[in-house]
């Protein structure tokens, strides 16, 4: 038997799971994060803390099962973030993450030059990692000054494995510097922003050896000195592990941000629409994607507010209904798809009396499912359409939730059987392939346990809060 390794930063829990070369979990733990939000906009991660969760990771699943089989670790982490690093390596200041809105002139003022649309095939949004690095030229800089590399979270933590810098096409697409049809760094674009290509690592595929794990700590761990995947961004590693690959494929993940994710057979941008065309993880293939800001983020601040568990204030909902009058906007910080707006904040509109805890629940629900479907047009509008998506993330353990996006966006949701078909999983897949050289094959789709089917009764009802809900953005945003 060889066993992999796959490790994925996400934003609110450092996961590691070991797998066999059938899939099976083997061992897993999740170590959690924090995210600092110093000031409104803001979103930082001390990249330090990302080492001791993935060592405490590390130690637990290694404590779990028998570890001297590994043969390949794969890594995947949440996209877009500036870590950037000094000539010693040390991280010159807190990671800026994906939903960092602070950029937002920045970002503006890159858009505003017709090339990084044209190369990037993308909105520069402010969330991206260039307009970030271009807010600390302005703002901080001695820190820019200092710049020696420009890293993506999950290629500091590969830094720190294996001593090099290295990043993949998938999450490279997201920092507004990549050619994304040509799959290399763009000088035109580094030089744009006082960067040069020697600060940028070096690029690979997903599915490439990037380097092998150090001596010290393989040593340290007892682990063999494996190599180390390129990996994947979480949405294309989640993609890999769901098996989301070919033209016509797609998933639909209710995580912290949500993402409505199609594989393409090709490249194919779209600035205009605010989808992101961005590499899939595996070479000469491509995926665009909606992305909302604030899922079970959305639910997450409710529950925060009232004091109850969002399990607890979605477990009594019962049978999908109609929405009521209460509707939310779930834009507490801001907006990628379809707006691209870092401004707008999250409405809760048409309170009364009798509103209480679980309607507010049900219209958070229901703000996310309208920013679903606002996605969903998006992707529509480029000439891609989903007819069908699996369901991923934690925020689907809410049959209530499956069954209003089924409804809302009129396609069946596929929920796969017990089990990790996330990003960890794509990561422990894009390991065997760099460890055993399998190629896409390897990335299947998972055993379906149930389907959430739309309700034709709930279309005009939904279609009439879809409505609503757009015009209360329109009306509301300038306010
Ligand atoms: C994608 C995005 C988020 C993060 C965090 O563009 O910003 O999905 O990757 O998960």
């Amino acid at each position: 038997m060889t066993t992999f390794l796959g490790l994925d930063l996400g934003t609110s829990s450092l996961k590691a799971i070991l797998t066999d070369e059938h899939d099976a979990l083997l061992a897993e733990h999740s170590v959690p994060l924090t995210v600092s939000r110093p000031h409104d906009g803001w979103s930082e991660q001390d990249p330090r803390a990302w080492e001791g969760a993935a060592e405490a990771a590390i130690a637990a699943v290694a404590a779990q099962a028998d570890c001297s089989t590994l043969a390949g670790i794969g890594l995947s982490g949440h996209m877009h973030g500036a870590t950037l690093l000094g000539r010693d390596g040390a991280p010159l200041r807190p990671c800026m993450m994906w939903n960092d809105t602070r950029a937002e002139a920045q970002a503006a003022h890159m858009d505003a030059d017709p090339r990084f649309r044209a190369v990037t095939g993308n909105i520069v949004f402010p969330g991206f990692t260039a307009p970030k690095v271009d807010w600390v030229r302005e703002n901080e800089p001695r820190v820019f000054d200092q710049i020696d590399k420009v890293l993506l979270p999950k290629d500091y933590l590969r830094f720190w494995l294996t001593g090099q810098a290295v990043s993949e096409m998938s999450d490279a697409a997201g920092t507004s510097w990549l050619d994304t049809g040509a799959r290399d760094w763009s000088d035109d674009l580094l030089s744009a922003c006082r960067l040069s290509r020697g600060q940028m690592p070096a690029l690979a595929e997903g599915s490439d050896v990037t380097g092998r794990l150090r001596a010290d700590l393989a040593r340290r761990w007892g682990l063999p000195q494996v190599p180390v995947a390129g990996g994947a961004g979480d949405n294309a590693a989640a993609a890999i592990g769901a098996g989301v690959v070919k033209d016509g494929q797609a998933f639909l993940s209710l995580g912290t941000s949500g993402v409505l994710f199609a594989a393409n057979a090709g490249y194919r941008p779209d600035p205009a629409s605010a989808v992101h065309a961005f590499c899939h993880a595996l070479p000469e293939t491509w995926h665009q994607m909606g992305v909302i800001l604030a899922a079970t983020d959305a639910l997450e601040w409710l529950s925060r507010l009232t004091g109850r568990s969002a399990a607890d204030l979605t477990a009594g909902l019962g049978d999908l209904r109609a929405p009521g009058r209460v509707l939310f906007l779930p834009y507490l910080g801001g907006e990628r798809t379809p707006h691209n707006d870092a401004h707008i904040r999250g409405q809760f509109l048409h309170l009364d009396h009798a509103t209480d805890a679980t309607e507010a629940a049900r219209a958070v629900l229901e703000g996310v499912a309208c920013a679903f479907v606002d996605n969903r047009d998006a992707l529509a509008a480029t000439g891609t359409r989903i007819s069908r998506a699996l369901a991923l993330g934690g925020g689907s353990r809410s049959a209530y939730w499956l069954d209003l996006l089924a409804s809302a966006l009129g396609v069946p949701l596929d929920v796969p059987e017990a089990g990790d078909y996330g990003a960890a999983l794509g990561a422990a897949r894009l390991g065997r392939m760099a460890a055993t050289g399998a190629g896409p094959e390897i990335a299947t789709p998972p055993p379906i346990a149930r389907t959430h089917e739309p309700d034709p009764a709930m279309a005009a009802p939904l279609a009439e809060v879809q409505a609503r809900y757009r015009t209360a953005y329109h009306r509301l945003k300038d306010l």
